[in-house]
C-alpha cells in the first residue's frame, strides 16, 4: 500500500495557490534572495557552490537525529535508564538545529517553483515539516518538565509526521524531477556534425539547433562562436528564449544564470552546469561535438 492519495488529494487543492503565490515572493524577499546582495544568497541556499541541492544533504540531519531519538526513546521506556532519555533529548535538540538549515534552503528552492502540482506539494511538505518540528519542540519542553512519557509520544508523532513530508519530498525529486540535473540525458553527438549555415548566425542571437537529437543554443559574438546545451539543467527551461546578458545567458523560467564560455552556473536556482559543446566552421557549417572536458 502506498500513500499516493495523499499526493492525489493535494493536486485538488486549488485554494492552496493564491497562498504559494504570496508566499513566494514574501519567503524570497525574507531570505534576502531577490535584494542586491540575492544572488549570492541565493547561490549559498540552493547549492550552487556544490553542484548540489544543498537542501536534500541538509535533509538528512533531522531525519537521522530524530530516527536515533525515536531508538533511544524506546531504550529509555524499556530500561529506564536515564542516560539513554539524556540521549534522546540530546539527538532532538542537534535535529531541530538541522531542522532550521533544512528549512531555510527548501523554502529558497521552493520559492523558484512555478504553479501547479509540484508547488502545492512542496507547501505541504513544508507544512508537514513545520508541524513535526513543532512536535520536537512541544516533546523537548515536555521533557524538561519531567512529563518524559507524553514527550516520548509528541516525539513519535513528529516522526511520522515527517516521514510523510519526507515521502512528498521524494515525489518531488523521483516524479517531478525537481533538484535533478535536466540535462543528464542529453548526449552530444562524439563526432562533428553541422547544424547551421554559418551564415544565418546572427551576432547575439540566441538560436536554437538540433545535433543528433540533442537540442543545443548557438551564439555568436564577434569572432567566437558558443554552444551549450539548450535545455535548461534547473527544471528544462529553454535557453534560446532566455537573455543573452555579455558572454552569459540567463534561462526565461526562474532566472539561472548560465556561463557560455564554460557552462558554469553564476546565478541558481540551478546548481548542476551545462553542457558546452566543441564549435568548428566547415564548409560554410557550423558543426559541433561533445566537448573534450
Ligand atoms: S528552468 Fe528554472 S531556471 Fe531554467
Amino acid at each position: 500500500m502506498t500513500i499516493n492519495f495523499l499526493v492525489e488529494a493535494i493536486k485538488k487543492q486549488d485554494w492552496l495557490e493564491p497562498i504559494a503565490e504570496w508566499l513566494q515572493p514574501t519567503i524570497a524577499a525574507a531570505l534576502g534572495t531577490d535584494g542586491a546582495v540575492g544572488p549570492k544568497v541565493a547561490n549559498i541556499l540552493h547549492g550552487t557552490w556544490l553542484g548540489h541541492p544543498f537542501h536534500v544533504v541538509l535533509t538528512d540531519v533531522p531525519i537521522g537525529c530524530w530516527t536515533a531519538a525515536a531508538i533511544l526513546d524506546a531504550l529509555e521506556a524499556k530500561t529506564g535508564s536515564r542516560a539513554m532519555g539524556r540521549g534522546a533529548d540530546a539527538v532532538i535538540t542537534a535535529g531541530l538545529v538541522g531542522a532550521a538549515g533544512t528549512a531555510i534552503t527548501g523554502l529558497a528552492d521552493w520559492s523558484k517553483i512555478g504553479g501547479g502540482e509540484p508547488r502545492r506539494i512542496g507547501l505541504t511538505h513544508a507544512l508537514l515539516n513545520a508541524t513535526a518540528t513543532a512536535c520536537y519542540v512541544a516533546s523537548l519542553c515536555l521533557r524538561r518538565s519531567h512529563s518524559r512519557r507524553a514527550g516520548r509520544q509528541l516525539a513519535l508523532l513528529g516522526l511520522i509526521v515527517s516521514g510523510v513530508a519526507a515521502y512528498l519530498g521524494g515525489h518531488l525529486v523521483y516524479e517531478k524531477k525537481l533538484g535533478v540535473d535536466h540535462t543528464a540525458d542529453h548526449s552530444p553527438p562524439e563526432d562533428f556534425v553541422p547544424v547551421l549555415p554559418e551564415a544565418k548566425l546572427l551576432e547575439n542571437q540566441l538560436r536554437r539547433v538540433d545535433a543528433n537529437g540533442m537540442p543545443v543554443l548557438l551564439v555568436r559574438r564577434g569572432q567566437r562562436i558558443y554552444a551549450i546545451a539548450e535545455t535548461c539543467s534547473h527544471l528544462g527551461g529553454p535557453l534560446s528564449e532566455g537573455k543573452l546578458e555579455d558572454t552569459s545567458v540567463r534561462c526565461p523560467w526562474h532566472g539561472s544564470c548560465f556561463s557560455l564560455e564554460d557552462g558554469r552556473v553564476i546565478e541558481g536556482p540551478s546548481v548542476h552546469a551545462q553542457p558546452i559543446l566543441k564549435v568548428r566552421i566547415r564548409d560554410g557549417q557550423i558543426e559541433v561535438r561533445k566537448s573534450d572536458r
